[in-house]
């Protein structure tokens, strides 16, 4: 039986916690799901195997003949991380074309079908030469990295991996092997943009796993449907188990929390205090604040174009309020994302100019990755907007509320991951509905003072009822109880 408490574990994604740049120096990595491992690596004795993602990972990565090396958590502790380097074309082609858009775009609905995509040799080789190889690296590498380890268990992360589960299966039958899905699943006609043997591929390769989980109950369901629906296989929607070559692959929803006290530590450095005094200094009667990653999935452009309404419609708020967007460019290689920056600048630009004063400028933005920037943001925001059309669990929409002081309220797409959470105290909207976001916003600026600390109150709670360290203790309690042969019950 594996027994996960003493036994090392392996974690496997493509993003790892750190990035090396040429000259040696390091760097964090963002976005939640480093986020989420880091916790997870620091507080288990863990190897964390990713891709190397640039030359100076590469070198590192030489550096240490190919082998683990150790790293120093933030958090405190310490975890090995092992960094792969793969071909560079087919890694190219494994992230820019086939993770990035192919997969993401699928499993966001941002596909507008009636032009693109075009799956052609192109797309198919980015499969072929680029997915499967990369995949197969980092197969490679768990594979090595549990040898002579008895029932090891292996946590395999994101979209970029579904193969390696099946390549791991089959040379170590009897690992544990869990994938968390950090992005939506999306319902099952969304993938029949893939040509059916990609499809089968992909699913085959994931359901080599014996737990499969997600962010949210919804994406959870929709996996069940997609097996039942793509690979007519037995599923029960009650257990959420799937039943294959004679297995039991058990699909789960762990929502991820927010490190509150962490979170709130970052808010209090000496860095954000400067920031604040400037914000401060500029502030108008009302501030509205959106923090992303500048991807198509965030719904950008119809945030600002309700705004845009929302002036028009509501002048008496001309010069008393102040949209501030903190976007962080993000996958710049791959087109799709350029051109969407592009946009967004445009757009800002016509607003501005639009309703905008000699000294006041009604959107303010900041493309650039500043955490400490964004804290003193989040601090005195009356707005917090989270408008992604479809997105796993938007940690943002749990970051903002912790440490605002203001009772800011919080406008949340139903669409987004933390909405199964936080929908009770949020204001919902319908990501699509640009007026629906403008009355929204005007709805928020306008709020009783008790509505909104009741609210605020509310949100808090639900986001402090549970911590990274919970998420951890379920899935790997999950993965006891699976791996001593319990059965799976309703899940309710
Ligand atoms: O799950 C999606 C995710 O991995 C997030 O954790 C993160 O915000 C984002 O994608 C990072 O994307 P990339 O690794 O391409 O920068």
């Amino acid at each position: 039986m594996a027994e996960t408490a003493q036994q090392p574990l392996v974690l496997v994604s493509n993003r790892g916690p750190v990035t090396f740049d040429t000259d040696g120096s390091i760097s964090r990595g963002t976005g939640g799901l480093v986020t989420a491992l880091t916790g997870l690596a620091s507080h288990r004795r863990a190897t964390w195997i990713a891709s190397a993602m640039g030359r100076g990972d590469a070198d590192r990565a030489r550096a240490a003949g190919g082998r683990a090396f150790s790293v120093d958590s933030p958090s405190g502790g310490s975890y090995d991380v092992r960094l792969v380097v793969s071909d560079e074309v087919a890694y190219e082609r494994f992230y820019s074309i086939f993770a990035n858009p192919m997969l993401w775009f699928i499993q966001h609905y941002l596909w507008d079908q009636s032009n693109a995509p075009d799956i052609r040799s192109h797309e198919v080789e980015a499969y072929e030469y680029g997915y499967k190889l990369v995949n197969q690296d980092l197969a490679d590498a768990v594979v090595e990295e549990i040898d002579g380890a008895s029932e090891p268990v292996v946590m395999v992360h994101d979209y970029h991996l579904y193969l390696v589960p099946q390549m791991v299966r089959e040379r170590r039958p009897d690992a544990f092997l869990h994938h968390f899905v950090h992005i939506p699943w999306s319902q099952s006609d969304s993938w029949r943009v893939l040509p059916t043997k990609i499809r089968d591929e992909l699913y085959r390769g994931i359901l080599a796993n014996d737990i499969v989980g997600f962010h949210t109950r919804s994406y959870r369901r929709n996996f069940l449907q997609c097996c039942e629906d793509l690979l007519e296989l037995e599923v029960d929607h009650d257990q959420g188990v799937v039943r294959i070559d004679d297995r039991e692959v058990w699909v789960r929803a762990y929502p991820l929390p927010i490190d509150a006290k962490a979170t709130r530590a970052v808010s209090r450095r000496a860095r954000v205090r400067e920031f604040e005094d400037e914000l401060l200094r500029r502030r108008r009667d009302f501030l509205i604040l959106r923090v992303d990653r500048a991807d198509l999935s965030k719904n950008v452009l119809r945030g600002f174009s309700a705004f845009d309404l929302f002036l028009e419609q509501h002048p008496e708020f001309r010069e008393r309020v102040t949209f501030m967007a903190q976007l962080m460019p993000s996958r710049t290689d791959v087109p799709e994302y350029r051109e969407y920056l592009e946009r967004i600048e445009a757009l800002v630009a016509v607003v501005n100019h639009r309703h905008g004063t000699p000294d006041w400028m009604p959107i303010q933005l900041k493309l650039r990755d500043d955490v400490e920037e964004a804290m003193a943001a989040y601090r005195h925001y009356d707005v917090h907007i989270v408008n992604a059309m479809f997105d796993g669990m938007n940690l943002v929409a749990k970051e903002g509320p912790i440490v605002n002081e203001r009772d800011g309220v919080s406008i949340l797409s139903e669409n987004t991951g933390a909405h199964e959470e936080l929908g009770e105290f949020a204001l919902t909207v319908n990501p699509f509905d640009v007026q629906a976001l403008a009355n929204a916003i005007h709805r928020a600026l306008t709020m009783s003072v008790e509505e909104r600390e009741h609210r605020a109150e509310g949100l808090r709670g639900i986001i402090t009822l549970r911590d990274p360290g919970d998420w951890i203790d379920e899935q790997l309690a999950d993965v006891r109880r699976k791996a001593a042969g319990a059965a799976a019950v309703d899940l309710g």
